[in-house]
């Protein structure tokens, strides 16, 4: 029988399926292991299900057991883990596309409609119980009638075009390629981040974590947004230059951030934390139980195509 390691705690209809496919080394306790406890742990497994909190780098994968084939990573990004160096170790890397679209692209209309409506400052008034309505308290931005920009038009990116079409806004974006006119649906397209950002009144950065996306927006990208624009990031943390960021929105050239996602997770840089203008979330961009159950799933799936063919149509390296 095939064994497979599951270096996090999943759904227990999920658990139940592994437990019957295979002898399932489960983490009942959802301990984050380390990455030694992860090579001793795997070492008589012919698998790993990991999750994004699993650091498999390229000391980690050169140390796993010869027996490892497959690291089924329960999530559609994959930075967490040494592609190149799997490949060379030949051990496939697969992710979960899809099945996370629509809720991640939920969770950027959250980030919007907080950041741009001053949810996180309206939440404390409330919380301290001395508030009053008058007609400018805490007046925030109307989404109608604004142009959004998208960095990133995959999956994601055009799921969030949708919903941010029916709150009238209209839509811009940026992308390695221009899309074909279907999948463009109205949106206008921008051949660099220059001319995408200097017309984002808000941006929704939905592009995956690479090297040529890593700190993307940094002091001198800032600098193309209209005055008081607004940015979240519902992707990986990379993408934002956090010193240039807080900055940014000390002196109010940026209006207000939302973020579900951060450099170096679980971590928040510590000048976000005193702003009002930052509306913050613990990574939830997946996190609804239609939602996980189908990661999962698809994560299983994976491995399970592997085991039964020896290929995998999700393989990311
Ligand atoms: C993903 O799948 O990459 C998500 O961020 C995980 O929650």
């Amino acid at each position: 029988m095939k064994k497979v390691l599951i270096t996090r705690k999943l759904l227990r209809s999920n658990e139940e399926r592994l437990s019957k496919l295979w002898d399932a080394k489960l983490n009942l306790n959802d301990e984050i292991y380390s990455q030694n406890q992860l090579i001793e742990l795997s070492k008589d497994c012919d698998g790993i299900l990991s999750s994004i909190v699993d650091k498999i780098d390229e000391e980690t994968i050169n140390k796993l057991s010869d027996s490892v084939k497959i690291i089924s990573n329960f999530a559609v990004g994959f930075g967490n883990i040494d592609i190149k160096t799997a490949r060379k170790k030949n051990i496939i890397v697969t992710n979960t596309p899809d099945v996370l679209t629509n809720a991640t692209a939920e969770i950027a209309m959250l980030l919007i409609l907080g950041a741009a409506r001053r949810a996180s400052e309206g939440i404390k008034w409330v919380r301290n119980k001395n508030w009053k309505w008058s007609a400018d308290f805490l007046i925030g931005k109307q989404l109608e009638d604004s142009r959004l920009g998208i960095l990133g038009m995959g999956r994601i990116g055009r799921a969030v075009a949708l919903r941010a079409k029916s709150f009238g806004m209209k839509i811009h974006y940026h992308n390695r390629s221009k899309l074909n006119s279907d999948l463009e649906a109205g949106a206008t397209y921008h051949n660099n981040i220059q001319s995408l950002f200097s017309v984002s009144d808000i941006l929704s950065i939905n592009c995956p974590a690479t090297s040529e996306t890593k700190n993307i927006i940094n002091k001198e990208t800032l600098e193309f947004f209209p005055q008081g624009a607004i940015i979240t990031n519902s992707a990986r943390g990379d993408m934002i230059n956090d010193e240039a960021m807080v900055q940014a929105l000390i002196n109010k050239r940026i209006y207000a951030l939302g973020l579900d996602v951060y450099n170096g997770e679980p971590d928040i840089h510590s000048g976000y934390l005193n702003q009002p203008n930052v509306f913050i979330l613990p990574h939830l961009g997946s996190a609804t139980k239609k939602t996980r159950t189908a990661m999962a799933d698809l994560a299983i799936d994976n491995i399970e195509e592997y085991f039964k063919t020896g290929k995998c149509t999700n393989i990311v390296n």
